[in-house]
């Protein structure tokens, strides 16, 4: 049996990771976290308990965990990129003070946990073309600091105190049912809604720059294997490179007219955003993981395409496009 509390619930992975291990584990309860200002709605809401849980405050963590009897932790709390610049002190709050919370409550109760990662702990120094396992990480970004450091300190639980803790580095995910805030990746979620809208997209970075991105079920899929994997298998830990396309606008915008071939693109750079994006890598090299816990990807560009616009279009009650090439 399983009983898990995801923090950070409501957010763009945990909306539907809640859902998904709802789905896997009848048996158990699933929790989902919240904080005030983003309750959860709807079959979110309605699909099991839901509970304050905000990661500054650690007793809060562990009233829930007590309260069900947690074993695992999906700890999602985080500013993303871009929003982390703007509030720097509150990313390290929420990304390193939060991740101890979760790490302590977690060793004083003998909880599981999972704490993402980032393509956004590699830093302008770090090989940028298949990125390897182990590799230089010195970002730039509050954001990348945060991950570096929870990359440390969950590794440091895991040796010290033997906590279950484990990760992978997300690309930049891509999904329909809720937006992500603030990342620097979110134009390759953004491209979509203005193609089935039929706007024109405004694209916050130029031609050219390349980042790994990954569709919502592999990612989701991901996070539920690592945690699922055989632990005398992984050498490493926190936190597994996982890949499963790279590309630039161009390239995305080319696919979308493939299906929507009046789509227009247009380019109104974000230096900030920018800047980010050119620190980091273009492409993953993910052979660790695929070897110590058989990490595969199902869905490349065309098929997110496919998915994302039929998935949009009946979410924005367009009519559905025929996607017939
Ligand atoms: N999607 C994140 C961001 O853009 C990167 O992990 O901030």
């Amino acid at each position: 049996m399983k009983n898990i509390l995801v923090i950070g619930g409501t957010g763009q992975i945990g909306s539907e990771l809640i859902m998904k291990l709802r789905a896997l584990y009848p048996q158990g309860t699933v929790v989902c976290g919240y904080i005030p200002a983003a309750p959860p709605k709807g079959i979110l809401l309605e699909s099991g308990p839901a509970e304050v849980v905000d990661i500054t405050d650690p007793q809060q963590i562990a009233a829930v965990v007590d309260k069900y009897k947690i074993d695992t932790i999906y700890n999602l709390a985080a500013l993303l990129s871009a929003v982390a610049e703007a509030k720097p002190q509150l990313a390290w709050a929420i990304g390193v003070g939060g991740l101890y919370n979760t790490l302590e409550v977690a060793r004083e109760k003998g909880c599981a946990v999972f704490t993402p990662s980032s393509i956004g702990s590699f830093g302008p120094s770090t090989p940028h073309v298949k990125t390897p396992q182990d590799t230089i990480q010195r970002p730039e970004t509050i954001y990348g600091v945060t991950k570096v450091s929870g990359e440390l300190l969950s590794d440091y639980y895991a040796k010290r105190f033997g906590v279950d803790t484990r990760s992978v580095r997300f690309p930049g995910l891509i999904s329909y049912t809720t937006l992500p805030g603030g990342g620097t990746t979110d134009y390759a979620v953004d491209i979509y809604y203005s193609a089935v809208k039929n706007e024109t997209f405004k694209c916050p970075l130029k031609p050219g720059t390349f980042m790994d991105m990954m569709y919502m079920p592999d990612a989701l899929r991901a996070a539920v294997e690592i945690m699922e994997a055989d632990p005398t298998k992984l050498v490493h830990r926190n936190s597994f490179n996982i890949a499963s396309m790279s590309f630039d606008p161009e390239i995305i915008a080319a696919k979308i007219r493939e299906y929507i071939p009046g789509f227009k693109m247009e380019y109104e750079l974000d230096p900030l955003r920018q800047a980010i994006a050119d620190s980091w890598p273009d492409s993953l090299d993910d052979t660790c993981a695929r070897e110590e816990w058989g990490w595969r990807p199902e869905f490349d560009l065309d098929a997110m395409t496919r998915d994302m616009i039929t998935n949009l279009c009946e979410k924005l009650q367009i009519p559905v496009l025929k996607l017939e090439k």
